[in-house]
């Protein structure tokens, strides 16, 4: 009886030995140098450059404008050879199209387009200004000057039903156009969240 009770002292004894100076060592190792040597501090005008983002209510826009018409242009050199000349044919993600009724199936129904569009997917137009600004062309991203951003947002809005061909689309204007998706989601109202209307 008392030789398995010993063991088993002995055992606790030396995994507890193991198990702290597992922690120990851990420790140890996350701990982070002040300096590793290389980079500078990032400089106000770096900051500003890389600050692009603007939230869903229109926050961060960059003063400027476009039109529709202007946008039609840009989107036919620097767009439509991956969205289409349309923007329903690809190669790439089809951007124009509205379900009838606007009805939402996260654009996944066949028996409408069966394919996510700026028209019925997505929320807020600030936000489409954000992704093209950022990400679009896919092979030049940050190639096109805020205008030019303004005036391919105006006519992909334009060809989507959503605003008039006489549209112009600025910082002031966007955050106002209201998109058929809108209500489709629900605002993540973790930390910060907050509803936007
Ligand atoms: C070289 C090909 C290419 C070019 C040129 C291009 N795109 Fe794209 N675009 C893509 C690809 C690929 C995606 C999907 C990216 C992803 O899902 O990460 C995409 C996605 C998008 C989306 C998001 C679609 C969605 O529903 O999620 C928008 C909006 C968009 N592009 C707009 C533009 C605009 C505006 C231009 C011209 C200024 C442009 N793209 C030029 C390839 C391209």
């Amino acid at each position: 009886m008392r030789r398995p009770i010993l063991a088993g002292i002995v055992l606790s004894v030396a995994l507890t030995g193991v198990a702290i100076i597992a922690v120990w060592r851990q420790a140890g190792r996350s701990q982070t140098p002040e300096q590793f040597g290389f980079g500078t501090p990032a400089t106000t005008e770096e900051i500003r450059q890389a600050d692009t983002d603007v939230t869903p209510d229109g926050g961060g826009l960059p003063r400027g404008s476009g039109t529709v018409a202007e946008g039609e242009t840009i989107y036919k050199v620097r767009c439509s050879g991956c969205h289409g000349v349309t923007g329903t044919e690809g190669p790439f993600d089809r951007l124009v199209g509205r379900e009838p009724g606007d009805t939402f199936n996260f654009g996944r129904d066949p028996k409408f387009l069966g394919r996510r569009t700026v028209g019925n997917y997505w929320p807020y137009a600030p936000t489409l200004y954000d992704y093209v600004n950022r990400a679009m062309p896919f092979d030049a991203p940050g190639s096109l000057s805020s205008d030019e951003v303004y005036s391919v947002v105006a006519y992909l809005l334009y060809r989507n039903q959503i605003v008039p061909a006489d549209a112009a689309i600025s910082d002031r204007t966007l955050p106002l156009v209201r998109m058929p998706a809108r209500d489709r989601f629900v605002v993540d109202n973790r930390s910060g969240g907050r509803i936007i209307r």
